[in-house]
C-alpha cells in the first residue's frame, strides 16, 4: 500500500473537524474523496500534505511515517495541488511551468493547449486554463502521490473531462496515485477506482468507483446523513 491513513484526526485552532479517517490508497490507484460542503475534504488533503498537524492517527507511505512540511514531502515524491490554484498570476506559464518539479516539455506533451499561451500571465489564463497549468506542472514531475482540490470548480464539462482523463492515464501510465476531492461525484467516479464519502469529518460510505455510481441512493443517503457509517465494500 503506498499510502495508509489509519485513525486520523486534524482540526483548527484544538477543535478537531476530521475525526479517525481510515483510509488508503495504491499505487495507480484513483481515489475519489467526496461529501458535502464543510464535510472535512480540504482539511483532509491539508493534513496529508503537511501544511496542518494531524493531532491523532498515524498516516504511513511506503510503509515508514509521512512527516514534515510539503516541501519535504514533495521531495518523497508527494504533489499537492489546492483549491486556490496553485499557479503564480504575475509569472508567466512558462515561468509557471519552470518552477515545477519535471521538465517543461513533458508538461506540455501532456497539456499541449499551454503552448499557445506560454507567454501570458497564469492570472490572465482562464479558470481551465489555470488548472491544465496546475496539473501539467505537476504531472511532469511524476509525482508517486497527487493529491488534488476540486480540479474542476467552475468549469465547462468538456475540460472537466479532460483533467479527470489525464489524471486516469497518469496513474495508468505512469502509476501515479491520485486522491481527488470533487463536487461532481458522478463525473469522477467514473475515473476513480474506489471512493471514499465524508461527512462531517467522518467517513460514512467507501466503495469502488463502479460500486458507488451504481447506487447512487446509497451515495445521496450517504451525503445527507441517513446511511452515516455504511460501507458497500
Ligand atoms: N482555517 C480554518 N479555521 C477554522 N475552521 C476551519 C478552517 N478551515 C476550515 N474550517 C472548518 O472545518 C470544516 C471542514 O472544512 P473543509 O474546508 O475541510 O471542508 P470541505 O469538505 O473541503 O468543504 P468544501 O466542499 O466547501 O470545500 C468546516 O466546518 C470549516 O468551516
Ligand atoms: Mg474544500
Amino acid at each position: 500500500m503506498l499510502l495508509k491513513v489509519e485513525g486520523m484526526s486534524a482540526g483548527y485552532s484544538g477543535v478537531d473537524v476530521i475525526r479517525e479517517l481510515d483510509l488508503t490508497i495504491d499505487k495507480g490507484e484513483v481515489v475519489a474523496l467526496l461529501g458535502p460542503n464543510g464535510a472535512g475534504k480540504t482539511t483532509t488533503l491539508l493534513a496529508l500534505a503537511g501544511v496542518l498537524a494531524p493531532t491523532s492517527g498515524r498516516v504511513l507511505y511506503r510503509d515508514a511515517p509521512l512527516r514534515g512540511a510539503l516541501h519535504q514531502r514533495a521531495r518523497r515524491g508527494v504533489s499537492y495541488i489546492s483549491e486556490q490554484g496553485s499557479v503564480f498570476s504575475r509569472l508567466t506559464t512558462l515561468a509557471n511551468l519552470r518552477l515545477g518539479p519535471g521538465p517543461v516539455a513533458d508538461a506540455l506533451a501532456l497539456f499541449p493547449e499551454l503552448e499557445p499561451l506560454l507567454k501570458r500571465r497564469g492570472g490572465l489564463l482562464s479558470g481551465g486554463e489555470q488548472r491544465m497549468l496546475a496539473l501539467a506542472r505537476s504531472l511532469a514531475g511524476r509525482p508517486d502521490l497527487l493529491l488534488v482540490d476540486e480540479l474542476s470548480l467552475g468549469l465547462a464539462p468538456l475540460i472537466v473531462r479532460r483533467l479527470l482523463e489525464r489524471l486516469r492515464a497518469a496513474a495508468d501510465e505512469a502509476g501515479t496515485a491520485v486522491l481527488i476531492v470533487e463536487q461532481h461525484a458522478s463525473q469522477v467516479l467514473a475515473v476513480s477506482d474506489r471512493g471514499y464519502v465524508l461527512r462531517r469529518g467522518r467517513l460514512s460510505l467507501s466503495g469502488t468507483g463502479a460500486e458507488l455510481l451504481a447506487s447512487p441512493e446509497a451515495l445521496q443517503a450517504a451525503y445527507l446523513g441517513a446511511g452515516a457509517d455504511a460501507s458497500s465494500g
